[in-house]
């Protein structure tokens, strides 16, 4: 069959996948190929089993898998026949050398660029899909035009916004779509050859055009703002415990103001997830560069809040369990990031459960989805954890149990089952504010909540 369009993407990962896949659904007309180094990886998007979990993700791959959308491990070969190709790989903190704990790792970002240019003898546009330092897009036409005879090649930048365990709602109706270039007339020309794709499904005024640098930019401003918000009403909670404010009123009642708007304002035990943190030091790291020394210590704060405020939810709990979580089993509810995802990647959980396994507790850790990335994270750490997919089990003996992960399950749990079958005095600490503390109370338990006072059956 002739396709219109001939799209690569270098990466199947969170985001690879499940862009391309709605690419490919609503673009049949568009021949969609998704590669990666990782053959298990690329196993897993062409087998029953996806290798990432994400609503509505394993129907939109059955619709378009073998008929227009092509997982496969033949890079080169996926490089010379496509016209575009997005690059979506990861972009992780840099661990080593300068800029260690803080700059983007741009090592398999740059891979790429290389493996484009050997594999390549016609023009293509080349679409930075991956989030990125603002003028990273310098650097990759810098490595692309290297050799002076050879084909062009666009820059584009397309970052992306979607949120896990929303990801295909958020891709298939997304709050706007961002497309940056060079205002050359090839810059213009490649942007409205991204724009095209998205027209598709996406309405037109919600197709953002900018120049280069600000859709870069907007990428790493998005995620920073989105964590401030987060932080703001974490330091927030902090002080209602004090106070006997209710932290959801508080944000309930600021986010009536238009101005303020609803969102983002749920106090938390701590925002995880690959981004955020990930995101915000590379702004820190970026604004130190350019000598902005203020600004970097304004964004550092965002990330600092959130490590104090994960600390201080494994204080709380080690003050009340009457100052020693020794040999105490404690139940985890939930150890991904956030709900409707596997992934675990920066969870809270993973912090919560060192704290609490320095303290010599036992940890029996429940999740619906991300048992086998919870191994993994917690691999190597001394300590006695046990993992458990019944909840119920998980509870069974426990002195405390800790939700971590506002999965809707947790919600809908038999409380006085649970409680009978505790240890007593049983304490409850709702990392997520999702469970009813008044009811859960009246049962037994002693609860803790994320800014509010707590409800103890003690002085
Ligand atoms: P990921 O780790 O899940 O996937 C990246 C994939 O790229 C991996 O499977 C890896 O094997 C592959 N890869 C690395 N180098 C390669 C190479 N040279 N050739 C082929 N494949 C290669 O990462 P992700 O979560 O999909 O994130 C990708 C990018 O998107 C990052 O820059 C991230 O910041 C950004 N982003 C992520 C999210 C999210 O929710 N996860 C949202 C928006 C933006
Ligand atoms: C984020 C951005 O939202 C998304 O636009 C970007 O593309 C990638 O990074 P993601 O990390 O997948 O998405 O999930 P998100 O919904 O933003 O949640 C991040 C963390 O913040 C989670 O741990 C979540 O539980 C926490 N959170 C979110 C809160 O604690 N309170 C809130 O009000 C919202």
């Amino acid at each position: 069959m002739e396709y219109q369009k001939s799209i690569l993407c270098i990466g199947a990962g969170y985001v690879g996948g499940p862009t391309m896949a709605v690419i490919a659904d609503r673009c049949p007309q568009y021949r969609v190929h998704v590669v990666d180094i990782n053959e298990e990886r690329i196993r897993a998007w062409n087998s029953d089993r996806l290798p990432i979990y994400e609503p509505g993700l394993d129907e939109v791959v059955a619709r378009a898998r073998g008929r227009n959308l092509f997982f496969s491990g033949e890079i080169a070969e996926g490089i010379r026949k496509a016209d575009i190709v997005f690059v979506s790989v990861n972009t992780p903190t840099k661990t080593f050398g300068r800029g260690a704990g803080r700059a983007a790792d741009l090592q398999y970002w740059e891979k790429t660029a290389r493996q484009i240019l050997e594999n390549t003898s016609s023009d293509k546009i080349i679409v930075e899909k991956s989030t990125l330092p603002v003028r990273t897009a310098a650097a990759m036409e810098r490595i692309l035009h290297a050799t002076p005879k050879g084909p062009h090649f666009e820059v584009v930048s397309n970052p992306e916004f979607l949120a896990e365990g929303t990801a295909i709602q958020d891709l298939e109706n997304p709050d706007r779509v961002l497309v940056g270039s060079r205002e050359t007339p090839k810059g213009v020309a490649a942007r409205k050859a991204i724009v095209e794709i998205y027209e598709n499904w996406v309405p037109r005024e919600r197709i953002l055009e900018s120049n280069i640098w600000s859709s870069e930019l907007s990428k790493l401003t998005a995620n920073a703002f989105l964590a401030q918000r987060i932080s703001s009403i974490n330091s927030i909670s902090a002080l209602c415990e004090k106070t006997r404010a209710v932290v959801d009123e508080v944000a309930y009642a600021i986010g009536m103001d238009s101005r303020i708007g609803p969102k983002f304002l749920k106090a938390s035990v701590g925002f995880g997830g690959s981004c955020f943190k990930k995101d915000i030091l590379n702004l820190v790291y970026i604004c130190e560069n350019y000598g902005l020394d203020e600004a970097a210590r304004y964004w550092e704060s965002v990330v600092r809040l959130n490590e104090w405020q994960e600390r201080r939810f494994v204080q709380n709990i080690l003050e009340n369990l009457f100052n020693t979580v020794a040999g105490k089993r404690i139940a985890l509810f939930g150890f991904a990031f956030k709900a409707n995802t596997g992934d675990t990647r920066e969870s809270p959980a993973i912090e919560i459960a060192r704290g609490l396994l320095e303290e010599r507790a036992d940890l029996v850790i429940t999740d619906p989805k991300a048992l086998q990335n919870a191994r993994m994270d917690l691999a190597g750490l001394e300590g006695n954890v046990t993992f458990e997919t019944d909840p119920y089990r998980a509870a069974d003996g426990a002195h405390a149990i800790a939700l971590l992960t506002e999965w809707d399950e947790y919600r809908e749990l038999d409380y006085e089952c649970i409680y009978d079958s505790m240890a007593n005095p049983a304490f409850l600490f709702d990392g997520r504010n999702v469970l009813d503390h008044e009811k859960l109370y009246e049962i037994g338990f002693n609860v803790f909540a994320i800014g509010k006072a707590p409800l103890k059956h003690f002085k």
